[in-house]
């Protein structure tokens, strides 16, 4: 199957589209037919060396797609369906993917595999942090920094709607009109 992978750290001239063997599937993984890739700003980091990763390596953490084939202990999930996932291993950037049962996500009807893609890291950030770093209760207080940037719009209105009051800062009045949206009211 063909992949992006990078051979030594750089710019994005390193990623390079080789034809690769996917490896045996595990008991406990499935084979994912990728539809979509959701590309993240660590991928830059995994790339230029910053986060060293060893080499060579695929490289993207976040994709949605259809399940193809899966291992014999496999539980919860069947070729067919659909999912999304965001985490470890490196190399979303690829036609297909092993992943551990453990690390994947149904994808709801109604939620494109394009959106599942960009939406799955901040999804999962989000809920950690609103409901387990600190679980958040109606009356408390949010004050969020970048409230117009890709996890602030998640992660505001998920506030909003839990009861808390959000108070966000923004960089400009463009993002500012962006931020409203997701905020309390007069924040
Ligand atoms: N996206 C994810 O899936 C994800 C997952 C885990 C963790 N995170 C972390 O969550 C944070 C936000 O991520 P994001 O994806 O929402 O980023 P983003 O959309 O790129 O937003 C970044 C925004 O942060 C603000 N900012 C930049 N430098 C700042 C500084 N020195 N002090 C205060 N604000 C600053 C700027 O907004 P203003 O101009 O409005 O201030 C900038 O547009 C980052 O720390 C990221 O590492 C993100």
């Amino acid at each position: 199957m063909r992949s992006i992978q990078i051979e030594k750290f750089g710019g994005p001239e390193v990623l390079v589209i080789k034809d690769i063997d996917i490896g045996k599937l595990g008991t406990k993984e499935v084979l994912i037919k990728n539809k979509s890739i959701g590309l993240n700003f660590i991928d830059v980091y995994h790339r230029t060396g910053l986060y060293p990763i060893p080499l060579p390596s695929g490289i993207g953490l976040e994709a949605s797609g259809v399940i193809e084939k899966i291992g014999s202990e496999v539980k919860l999930f069947k070729v067919g369906d659909r999912v999304t996932h965001a985490s470890m291993p490196i190399g979303a950037y690829s036609e297909k993917q092993i992943m551990p049962e453990e690390k994947l996500i149904s994808i709801p009807d109604g939620v494109s595999d394009e959106v599942a893609s960009c939406i799955t890291l901040k999804g999962i950030t989000a809920e950690y942090l609103l409901h387990r770093a600190y679980p958040l209760k109606k009356g408390d207080k949010v004050l969020y920094h970048a409230a117009a940037g890709a996890l602030g719009q998640i992660l505001c209105p998920w506030a909003n709607s839990l009861g808390a009051e959000v108070i966000g800062t923004v960089g400009s009045k463009a993002k500012e009109e962006i931020a409203k949206k997701w905020l309390s009211p007069c924040n």
